[in-house]
């Protein structure tokens, strides 16, 4: 039997969905079964605790379609144990981790037919939010909440597809509180937005990247590394950013290939000496590892050695599509095939 393969959307990416989700309630202390169906609207009370109290978190994973036809999650599992992580930092019942990873393979399996071929993948974004009708619960966790896992088809995420990226580097504001900013909910993406949208306006950038005190950190929606041959320099791992699970599987993988892969901070000024001849890139689910050409600091406009996509980047990025792809043995099992 041969099988349709569906084209990726071209449109922004993130506004194409699927045609099923899974949808689980947490009341009484328990979760209920989840059950499976075509995605369609809630209904909520004016009063429900997200609404008014952030009571939110998410996650943000891919399910690609190998050359062989193959469909495989990428890091399933260490994607469930950070949004279970979210859960309890935000007094949200934690999912099961086999429910959850459950619920998100059966989407997966549901939705096979709209994943696309590469570059194209079916993003899933698994979604827990407090639901209690209550607005006097500002110190309160909410009573009920409610775990769902929306699929959505996506092409690139940059578009231009793989091209030097131009970042500005923001060194007054942190992207978030410095003990939020290792959860993934809604709170921390609202507080960069306002710096992001007037940087893109006014310089055309593609990001912002946060380095409080002159600290580098991250961008609003990935993670930032520099690098050159044989050499990964990101920052360590504290709760002031996002642990990218694409920036551990990079980092894996450079060890892998011998590279000397360093965690620990760095500075602004640091970044500009290694820019005179070393790369830098974008690490993230959506943005795969996208190289970033330049890096606007204090109004100066400085490229990161040729100002091109370098090659380093490109090594490491193909290196992590071929395990996402079934193109290479995936030997740290961070794939799940699902058929
Ligand atoms: C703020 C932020 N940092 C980093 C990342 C990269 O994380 P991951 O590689 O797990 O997608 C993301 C993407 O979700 C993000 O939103």
């Amino acid at each position: 039997m041969t099988v349709e393969i569906p084209e990726a959307p071209t449109g922004p990416f993130g506004t194409v969905f699927g045609d099923s989700f899974s949808v689980a309630r947490w009341a009484d202390g328990d979760w209920e079964t989840p059950t499976l169906g075509p995605i369609e609207p809630f209904s909520f009370h004016p009063a429900t605790h997200v609404l008014h109290y952030g009571s939110a978190c998410f996650e943000g994973l891919k399910a690609h379609r190998g050359d062989d036809n193959v469909v495989r999650i990428f890091r399933l599992h260490r994607h469930v144990e950070r949004m279970q992580e979210s859960a309890r930092v935000l007094r949200l019942p934690v999912p099961d981790a086999d429910m959850l990873a459950a619920m998100i393979t059966d989407v997966v399996a549901d939705n096979l037919h709209l994943v696309p071929a590469a570059p194209g993948s079916l993003y899933l974004r698994p979604t827990l939010i407090g639901t209690e009708p209550n607005i006097g619960a500002a110190a309160a966790p909410s009573k009920t909440a409610l775990l769902y896992i929306l699929p959505s088809p996506v092409g690139d995420y940059f578009q231009g597809g793989i091209r030097p990226l131009k970042v500005m580097v923001e060194t007054i504001q942190p992207r978030s509180t410095p003990a939020f900013g290792s959860v993934k909910t809604g709170a921390n993406y609202a507080m960069a937005l306002g710096i992001t949208l007037d940087a893109k306006a006014e310089l055309g950038i593609d990001q912002v990247l946060f380095a409080p005190d002159g600290d580098v950190q991250e961008t609003g929606a990935s993670n930032f590394l520099l690098l050159r041959d044989k050499h990964v320099l990101t920052k360590a791992l504290d709760s002031s950013f996002l642990h990218g699970v694409t920036r551990d599987s990079i980092l894996a993988l450079a060890r892998d290939m011998g590279y000397d892969v360093e965690e620990r901070n760095f500075t602004v000024d640091e970044m500009i000496v290694w820019a005179d001849d070393g790369e830098a890139a974008l690490s993230g689910t959506a943005a795969v590892l996208g190289g970033v050409g330049s890096m606007i600091v204090d109004g100066e406009e400085i490229p990161f050695a040729s100002g091109e996509v370098g090659a380093t980047t490109l090594k490491l990025r193909q290196a992590l599509t071929d395990v996402q792809l079934g193109r290479a043995p995936d030997n740290h099992g961070w794939t799940t095939v699902v058929s």
